[in-house]
């Protein structure tokens, strides 16, 4: 029999990240500080909402767009975060995930062989999708040196006739960089002089530790060719609920929600009852989640420090993304080694792109109390291989 698979799928190599979880659930004791989720179950007011929601035989599907009091609410906190004014209307598109957002845009925007810039290390799926939908990825390496910001010089040295889009994503993962609002205005001239599309996911832009989010959108010019990607995953813990949304100017919005009206319909209903409710009243858990993100940031970047496992001070996200040189080992060899020696789970680097070499992942998005026995299982980690 001949394989059917297309040359497209069997190109994209398997995500680096669950081997590790494969391998992990399969033994005792383990601390995982590889999953990238909020530990927290989300808050009840958002919890009830979707209950009663489904008890009030809320189970149909929605308008294409999603409910329309859900766009007006995504809008409302848009304008009200960032100042920035979306159409609920035309201009939002209710979809699972930040993940369904982001395979949207890429599908609506790319013809065969078009060109995606992607800076990295980067969500694992980022290049993935540009190839399932037809484009080419052009990677750039970010560096520790830099902060792991992307710069406008770095992404002009990568644009040729065929670059369509660049695909940004700030607070980041796996770094937890932000970028400079000065940074990101130059970007957003070069989108301008070589007319390219900007999609932004800032599925983390709740959860930033100093200073404030810069919503790309906002910046001069770039309203008009610029894709935001927003979820409810990671600042209202709503990961199981696949719930997100794209803002975009009206035409791109449009084709993206053709492709979701074929391939989707609608996303969850009771979980865009519940988002309504997040937006509604959970600013407050936002709050209380990001502080206490920010407290377990300190114990586990000060921690890896101790250990010589030099840490570049993450900004936003819930990442910490140290060197493992001082080990001796690579980034893959490291992950294994601590896996198995010591049961913490991180992913390697490398699952992030080339750039992300000689690092490793940890998601502190974890109990205090589990990050400070990591520390503890890491010391005599490093004690016998440091
Ligand atoms: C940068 C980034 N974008 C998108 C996603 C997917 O989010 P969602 O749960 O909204 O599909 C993730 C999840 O880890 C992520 O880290």
């Amino acid at each position: 029999m001949r394989n059917f698979i297309s040359h497209r799928v069997q190109s994209v190599p398997p995500s680096g990240i669950r081997r590790f979880f494969d391998i992990a659930a399969t033994m005792k004791n383990v601390i995982s500080l590889g999953i990238g989720e909020p530990d927290f179950v989300t808050p009840e007011p958002i919890l009830k909402a979707g209950m009663a929601s489904l008890q009030h035989g809320e189970t149909h599907y929605t308008s294409n767009s999603g409910i329309l009091e859900l766009r007006q609410a995504v809008t409302r906190n848009l304008k009200r975060l960032y100042g920035v004014d979306y159409d609920p209307e035309t201009e939002i598109l209710i979809t699972v995930g930040v993940s369904e957002a982001l395979y949207l845009a890429l599908t609506a925007i790319l013809d065969p062989g078009d060109e995606v810039i992607v800076p990295q290390p980067c969500f694992v799926a980022y290049t993935a999708e540009v190839v399932f939908a037809g484009g080419v990825p052009v990677t750039i390496a970010t560096k520790v040196e830099d902060n792991f910001q992307v710069t406008a010089e770095a992404i002009e040295r990568t644009i040729t006739p065929r670059t369509k889009a660049l695909l940004i994503g700030y607070p980041n993962n796996p770094t937890g960089a932000v970028m400079s609002r000065e940074n990101l205005i130059q970007i957003g001239r070069l989108a301008e002089k070589h007319d390219l599309v900007v999609i932004s996911d800032e599925i983390y832009d709740r959860l930033v530790y100093d200073g404030a989010h810069v919503c790309f959108a906002t910046l001069p010019g770039m309203l008009s060719r610029t894709i935001t990607l927003g979820g409810f995953s990671k600042g209202y813990a709503m990961t199981g609920w696949r719930l997100g949304y794209a803002a975009a100017p009206s035409e791109l919005l449009a084709a993206m929600r053709k492709i979701h009206q074929y391939t989707i319909m609608s996303a969850p209903t009771t979980a865009q009852v519940a988002g309504v409710e997040a937006l509604a009243s959970g600013e407050k858990f936002v709050q209380e989640m990001v502080a206490e993100y920010d407290r377990r940031r300190r114990l586990l970047v000060g921690g890896l420090n101790t250990l010589g496992l030099d840490c570049f001070e993450p900004k936003g996200a819930f990442y910490a993304f140290p060197s493992v040189a001082k080990s001796g080992m690579d980034d893959e060899g490291f992950a294994e080694s601590l896996l198995q020696e010591e049961q913490v789970a991180v992913v390697p680097g490398s699952a992030f792109g080339e750039s992300g070499k000689g690092f490793v992942r940890l998601c502190y998005a974890t109990a205090y109390e589990k990050i400070e026995e990591a520390l503890n299982r890491m010391e005599k980690f490093m004690r016998r291989h440091g």
